[in-house]
């Protein structure tokens, strides 16, 4: 990939980032599991579906550190989390995994400011923007949650919401560019 043009500490930062995003989709890989076997499906869909995009942050980090003559190190994963205990769990748990990722996310535009590395500086508003987007879309589903879980009679609104998600966007509300 030819001469080397991100720092070593850039370097070591994205791949760790690229770690984390592997962990997030076993994050969410174990919750959608955890869903499915308590039969809700269509929640379950939607955080197979999450996975993907997970993994898919994953992919494009480790092409940017090699792409920029940089070395992506696979490394371990941490264990998945212990199973939420109810969907209100699950998803305020999903939310601040996004929430705590989103900063570190912003630790790797301020470096890349401080090193006036524009490159990877324009390549981190992508993530920005992205965890802009899921935290929105996570928060929506919590406003769901909430109207399902306090009308309820019987598990009705639940059972419709489920059904909503089977086949929800991954995407927020926001308008955005197009993606690559
Ligand atoms: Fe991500
Ligand atoms: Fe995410």
């Amino acid at each position: 990939m030819g001469k080397k043009r991100i720092s070593n500490k850039m370097e070591k930062m994205l791949n760790t980032q690229m770690t984390r995003e592997a962990y997030q989709a076993q994050v969410y890989l174990s919750y959608a599991s955890w869903a499915e076997v308590n039969s809700f499906a269509g929640i379950a869909n939607f955080l197979y579906g999450h996975m993907h995009e997970e993994r898919e942050h994953m992919f494009k980090i480790l092409k940017y550190i090699n792409d920029r003559g940089g070395e992506a190190k696979i490394e371990a994963i941490d264990a998945a989390p212990k199973n939420p205990k109810n969907i209100g769990d699950c998803l305020q748990k999903i939310l601040q995994h996004e929430i705590d990722n989103s900063k570190e996310i912003d630790k790797i535009v301020n470096l890349a400011h401080e090193e006036k590395d524009w490159a990877t500086f324009n390549f981190g508003q992508w993530f920005v923007e992205e965890q802009i987007e899921e935290e929105t879309l996570i928060n929506g589903i919590i406003d769901k949650y909430n109207l399902a879980s306090t009308e309820i009679e019987g598990n009705n609104n639940l059972y419709e919401m489920d059904r909503d998600l089977s086949n929800a966007s991954q995407e927020g509300d926001l308008p955005r560019e197009e993606e690559f």
